[in-house]
């Protein structure tokens, strides 16, 4: 028998993590804490969800019958995922908040198919999840290099590396709309500055729609939703030591017509004071005091335009699916 050739050895090895964390997360959390504990009207921002059980409970959330915007996005993917590669033609796909990659799986088997994908950048805070789906695109998508950026979106998008031929970047599930107008336009200034004249943003936002559908999509009767807001108190209390009963609270979960938002919050069942000992903190709750600790933002087609213009972005395609729950939207650069 012939003896086997060694394949030769990579240029470049298949896989790369870049983390940029370090203690800073840590650092957020309590400056969060601090900033948002102490004012007259409480609030955290949602980030702060997301340890490995957060995760967990948002995964259940995306099952639930009352949760569309999941089950939306992702048809719309598997319905236009053919034309946006067609469209980008793009070889790189930068995800922001890419999670477990679930929904991305059908963009890159679309640009895979088109044959022009080459790289797939994941920026994502955990760690973990990056590494192991990583390692399980390189063997999926043979040739695939993935370049995977552990940070925060809102911190480190300078860290992202320059762009491989042409890019998309996906900000998918509606996460914009966790932003308040203003960070929202930065955030999109961010984006912006990690493309170039002939690459696209792909969006994915929430429309709006009847109040009760949308109020029944983050109070499900099973309470998975309830569960995911009091759990950002659990973090509290591994993260700094913080001596919050979870029980304390009722989940409460409204759309505000005005600004046409959701707003959680957390509603204290009694007075108490609690105290978070890594900050030293006392926190007061008076009975019935409510703590704000999510927005997400619900949008018309006119609403995401000017966002995306305020950005230096201008929209090019608006794709819903046909009862028009949500809506994907690609847009680049505007010609400065
Ligand atoms: C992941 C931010 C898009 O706002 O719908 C789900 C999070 N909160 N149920 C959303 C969430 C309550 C979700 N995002």
């Amino acid at each position: 028998m012939e003896p086997l050739t060694p394949p030769p050895p990579l240029a470049e090895p298949a896989v790369r993590i870049d983390s940029h964390l370090e203690g800073a997360d840590e650092r957020s959390l309590a400056d969060d804490v601090l900033d948002g504990l102490t004012r007259p009207f409480k609030e955290l921002p949602p980030k702060h969800f997301y340890d490995e059980r957060g995760a967990e409970l948002f995964d259940r959330i995306c099952e639930l019958p009352e949760y569309y915007p999941t089950r939306a996005e992702r048809s719309i993917l598997q319905e236009q995922a053919e034309e946006l590669a067609r469209l980008t033609g793009a070889s790189e796909l930068v995800e922001l908040g890419s999670g477990t990659a679930a929904k991305t799986r059908v963009l890159l088997d679309a640009l895979h198919e088109a044959g022009t994908l080459v790289r797939y950048v994941p920026v994502d805070v955990t760690e973990q999840m990056v590494r192991a789906c990583a390692e399980e695109l390189t063997e999926e998508y043979p040739g695939l290099q993935v370049h995977g950026v552990i940070g925060d979106f809102e911190r480190h998008l300078d860290r992202v590396p320059p762009a491989v031929g042409r890019r998309v970047v996906a900000f998918l599930g509606g996460t914009i709309g966790n932003f308040p107008p203003g960070s929202r336009r930065r955030v999109l200034r961010q984006i912006r500055r990690l493309l170039g004249p002939s690459d696209y943003l792909l969006m994915g936002t929430d429309l709006v729609k009847d109040p009760e559908v949308l109020e029944a999509a983050y109070d499900d009767p099973q309470g998975v939703t309830a569960e995911f807001n009091r759990n950002v108190l659990r973090v509290l209390n591994r993260e700094l030591d913080a001596g919050f009963d979870p029980q304390d609270f009722d989940h409460v979960a409204l759309f505000d017509r005005q600004h046409e938002w959701i707003e959680m919050r957390l509603r204290a069942r009694r007075a108490h004071t609690t105290l978070v000992r890594a900050l030293d903190l006392p926190v007061r709750f008076e009975a019935g005091e409510e703590m704000r600790t999510e927005i997400s933002a619900k949008f018309t087609h006119q609403r995401l335009a000017g966002d995306l213009s305020a950005a230096g972005l201008q929209l090019v395609r608006w794709l819903t699916d046909p009862e028009q729950l949500f809506a994907l939207s690609l847009s680049r650069r505007v010609a400065s």
